[in-house]
């Protein structure tokens, strides 16, 4: 996405600025010719460096300086302060860095250095696969192509997809873009030339149906078979389909491809109505996005309170309220029965008229093929700490993977992109032969309208919510504790507060 700034911030760096305004570990922008530099003061020493995310353009003057990185207030991502290297996800670009000279008690901006590639880290004395095989186009398989190409690998990377789209920004997916707000070139994560220029094998429609972990070979559903050395499965989770009589008519809708996407996108130019069956993040996200169409929203959904199984009856009120502010009409505590046509017949006996319905009642992990291969599944493939499966030489990382949370102490398994990224970056280290344990503390966010929510840590279950600050003034942060220990942390305007819960959880 867009980085940078119409309007320059700050003081001219190049003319230099007073070394005593910057105080030790403060942060403030300035620019340099037309881009926004961020200095960053640690003891004597002071950074430079874009002032924007390369996600999404976050502000980083907000975030949180740790060590030597510095992590965005909006999704995490987290960057080199000396290299500009986005070290974690969500983010995959560096930022730039200047050269910083320190005359007279004053901090001078000079050139913008030169990219260099990271450095190339030991891997020990094992065997370096010669092909690695990647299978899934989403989040974490695209991280972890990245990953490996960036850690200098080169040998072969072949990605199957069973997708007809390249890896594609899905979170937008229910965002921005089903809103009519972002340009379809925002979504693909890269450019198909990204693929042919770091050499990664990208087959788009490849279905892989099968595992030959004796020969080392995926099979694909016309027959075909690609060898590997190490394999990652990256399959991610489809959607749950409802089973109701009608549920199969063209204009029912799931939401999980950019496919998907455009299908209910078409309907929506046309539509006057629609119904949403869930309540769950997807579907506010989708309901959220239609409203933004003008389009008249029905949720219905079997629970008391949106969201309030992850985010607790509080919150969960706030959400319903702020979708009602913005038109949705709720039918909770009720289910749909039966669709036909443009009826949706409900248990409790109503009828509501809708163009179309966007089904989001949740999401399956796609394991049949780990099954299949013998794999140890248990809602979600199970690896170990360092994402490699019950099979060696295989590794299982995003909404598939159920792993070893070092936080909670318990194997769990998430639907989280970030997650999903970090996984597949981490992924990619071990298939290289580095012993790296996955230990990032989950992190996601929803937006609702303009109102993001950043969401953690893990509490599958709570006896307690802390709520500081105002949830209905859209400023809070409550902590999900059980036994007195805060297992996972959510919010609204308080980056710095959930960055730092990172950090600390991170500690533990
Ligand atoms: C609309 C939407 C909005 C979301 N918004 C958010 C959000 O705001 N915040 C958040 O944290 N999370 C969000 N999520 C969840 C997030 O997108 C997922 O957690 C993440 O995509 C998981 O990554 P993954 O790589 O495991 O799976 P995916 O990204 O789903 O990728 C799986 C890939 O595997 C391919 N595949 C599957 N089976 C096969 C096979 N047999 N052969 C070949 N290829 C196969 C699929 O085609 C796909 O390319 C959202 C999800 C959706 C659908
Ligand atoms: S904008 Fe920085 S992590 Fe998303």
């Amino acid at each position: 996405m867009a980085e940078g700034h119409s309007k320059l911030e700050g003081p001219d760096l190049v003319q230099g600025v007073a070394f005593a305004d910057l105080p030790d570990g403060g942060k403030f922008v300035g620019h340099c010719g037309n881009e926004q530099v961020l200095l960053v003061r640690r003891g004597a020493e002071v950074f430079a460096i874009g002032a924007a995310c390369t996600h999404y353009g976050g502000p980083l003057v907000d975030g949180l300086v740790v060590g030597d990185t510095v992590r965005c207030p909006w999704h995490h991502a987290c960057f080199d302060l000396r290299t500009g290297e986005a070290l974690h996800a969500p983010a995959f670009n560096p930022i730039a860095c200047w050269s910083v000279e320190l005359r007279d008690e004053r901090i001078f901006v000079g050139e913008k250095r030169k990219r260099t590639a990271p450095k190339q880290r030991d891997r020990g004395s094992g065997q370096v696969p010669e092909n690695i095989v990647i299978v899934g186009g989403g989040a974490a398989g695209f991280a972890a192509a990245e990953k490996l190409r960036r850690e200098h690998y080169h040998g072969s990377i072949v990605m199957l997809s069973n997708d007809e789209a390249p890896p594609v920004d899905r979170p937008n997916l229910s965002k921005d873009y089903l809103a009519g707000k972002a340009p379809e070139d925002w979504i693909p994560l890269r450019r198909e030339s990204f693929y042919s220029k770091n050499d990664i094998d990208l087959h788009l429609n490849a279905d892989v149906v099968s595992i030959d972990a004796r020969s080392g070979e995926v099979v694909l559903a016309d027959g075909a078979r690609t060898p590997y050395d190490r394999l990652l499965l990256a399959t991610g989770a489809e959607p749950v389909r409802l089973t109701i009589p009608g549920a199969d008519q063209p204009q029912v809708h799931t939401l999980r491809s950019l496919a998907d996407c455009k299908a209910i996108i078409e309907r929506a130019t046309t539509a006057r109505r629609a119904v949403v069956l869930g309540a769950s993040f997807i579907g506010l996200e989708v309901a959220a996005a239609l409203r933004l169409r003008d389009i008249e929203v029905h949720v219905v959904a079997p629970e008391r309170r949106p969201m309030e199984r992850v985010l607790g009856p509080q919150m969960g009120d706030f959400i319903r309220a702020l979708h009602e502010q913005n038109g949705v009409l709720f039918r909770l505590e009720d289910t749909a029965s039966s669709i036909d046509g443009t009826n949706v017949k409900l248990s409790s006996g109503n009828t509501l008229t809708a163009d179309f319905v966007v089904v989001g009642i949740g999401v399956r992990p796609r394991t049949g093929l780990a099954e299949k291969a013998g794999l140890t599944v248990d809602d979600g493939v199970v690896v170990n700490a360092f994402l490699e499966t019950s099979a060696p030489g295989i590794f299982a990382a995003g909404d598939i993977a159920r792993w070893p949370d070092p936080h909670t102490g318990e194997n769990i398994r998430v639907e989280h992109w970030v997650v999903a990224e970090r996984q597949g970056q981490t992924a990619a280290l071990n298939i290289l032969g580095h012993r790296e344990k996955f230990v990032a503390v989950p992190f996601f966010w929803s937006q609702h309208y303009d109102i993001p929510i950043n969401y953690v840590g893990h509490a599958g279950q709570w006896d307690e919510i802390a709520v500081d600050g105002d949830i209905i003034a859209k400023d809070c942060l409550l902590r999900f504790k059980r036994k007195g220990r805060t297992l996972a942390v959510a919010s609204i305007s308080r980056d710095i507060e959930s960055l730092e819960t990172e950090v600390e959880m991170e500690r533990q």
